[in-house]
């Protein structure tokens, strides 16, 4: 090799390790997710999760020129554990955002923290419909219950159910998904008994009996996802699902990750909810099978499209904003913005920094062999409906 030779191979060398040094010094923009990824709501926190990072395999992670590091926190569904891990990853790991937020309680536990530091805090999952009150730099990926439950009272009313017997847990989304219901369903002349179940080791059976007692035309549930299973079993022990009462209410009672686990017994239940596994587009079919490619033996529920939406936010916000992570220029930029979600088109409330989404009415239905939530009407673009009553 002559002498000019080794010079340009040199050259050549330097100018790889230049690039290679610029990669590696490109700058990261910390992400803190802080989900339950154990106890008794552990199945949000695993969703939400593999929703997320879904996105990044799929898109590359790097936005606005800054490569997104994911830091996942299990807050173990405790509001404290909850408030101390966010002021940890803002103080000592400086994220730039914070995300997740598995129940209501943890969502509004982070709130304080989110308005002070002035970080973005993207609710992924948690559902009642004031959260995104508690903090102007909250944006919301998931959904409100009443969003979800206002249509349920319509269709009741359309389908000659006149008597209706609501079962909800005993906390701000059960609160939000029993009134909202029954406001409206009482509105159109209907008749609404209503019990209250505890958050923490619910035992659904006394609850249920006098729900059988009652023998109203349908029976309306809010358990939260994960928890349907447990409810399932019960409802079928008191021997609701002989009685001829049909079970209604938002998705969350049948979740997808459930279904299969509850078997038969959830066939013919009538639900309303923003996302099936079984949603009839090209999105949905890719997410879908790239979700059980990556995680084989899981089905992505409304919690994983949380996860995954929530993430193309922050994706989409950092190309907004060229890659500045400065808070304000963040929910700026994430206020309007619209895509096509595997659930269908979203957007994000410029006013409200909620969604708005398609609310779909399912019926639970075997489909090829498996258990699936079978949508049959559409319901566009719902704002919740407590902000806008506000108005
Ligand atoms: C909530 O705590 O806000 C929550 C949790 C699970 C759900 C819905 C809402 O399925």
């Amino acid at each position: 090799m002559t002498n000019r030779r080794y010079l340009i191979s040199g050259l050549a060398g330097l100018a790889l390790a230049a690039i290679t040094g610029s990669a590696m010094a490109q700058d990261t923009v910390k992400v803190g997710l802080i989900l339950p990824m154990t106890g008794p709501f552990a199945s949000i926190g695993k969703q939400v999760d593999m929703g997320a990072r879904l996105f990044l395999a799929q898109n590359g992670s790097s936005f606005g020129g800054k490569k997104i590091e994911l830091i996942l926190k299990d807050d173990t569904g405790s509001a404290d554990v909850t408030r101390r891990i966010a002021q940890e990853l803002v103080v000592n790991d400086k994220v730039a955002v914070l995300a997740g937020f598995g129940l209501t309680p943890l969502a509004l536990a982070a709130a304080q923290v989110s308005t002070q530091a002035k970080v973005p805090q993207i609710v992924m999952a948690a559902a009642t419909a004031t959260i995104t009150e508690a903090s102007p730099f909250i944006v919301r990926s998931s959904f409100t219950l009443p969003q979800a439950s206002e249509p349920m009272a319509d269709w009741a009313l359309k389908n000659n159910i006149k008597r209706v017997f609501t079962v909800v847990t005993d906390y701000g989304p059960g609160i939000d998904a029993e009134t909202s219901f029954a406001n409206k369903f009482k509105a159109g002349g209907g008749v609404v008994e209503s019990v209250r179940v505890p958050l923490r080791n619910p035992d659904f059976a006394p609850f249920l009996q006098r729900a059988a007692d009652a023998k109203p035309d349908a029976l309306f549930v809010f358990v939260p996802a994960g928890i349907g299973a447990q409810f399932m079993k019960q409802y079928v022990e008191r021997g609701l699902d002989k009685a001829g009462t049909k079970l209604i209410g938002p998705g969350d009672v049948v979740d997808d990750d459930l279904l299969e686990g509850i078997g038969d017994v959830a066939i013919g239940a009538i639900t309303t909810q923003h996302y099936s596994a079984a949603h009839e587009s090209a999105a949905n079919k890719a997410f879908v099978t790239a979700f059980k490619a990556a995680y084989p033996g899981t089905r992505p529920n409304f919690m994983a499209v949380g996860g995954y939406d929530g993430m193309r936010l922050i994706a989409e916000a950092l190309k907004k904003t060229n890659g500045t992570i400065e808070g304000e220029a963040l929910v700026t930029a994430m206020k309007g913005m619209n895509f096509e979600s595997p659930r269908g088109p979203i957007l994000i409330d410029p006013e409200t920094r909620d969604i708005v989404q398609n609310i779909y009415i399912r019926r639970t239905e075997r489909k090829n062999g498996e258990i699936y939530n079978i949508e049959f009407d559409t319901i566009p673009m719902v704002k919740d409906p407590v902000k806008a009553a506000k108005k």
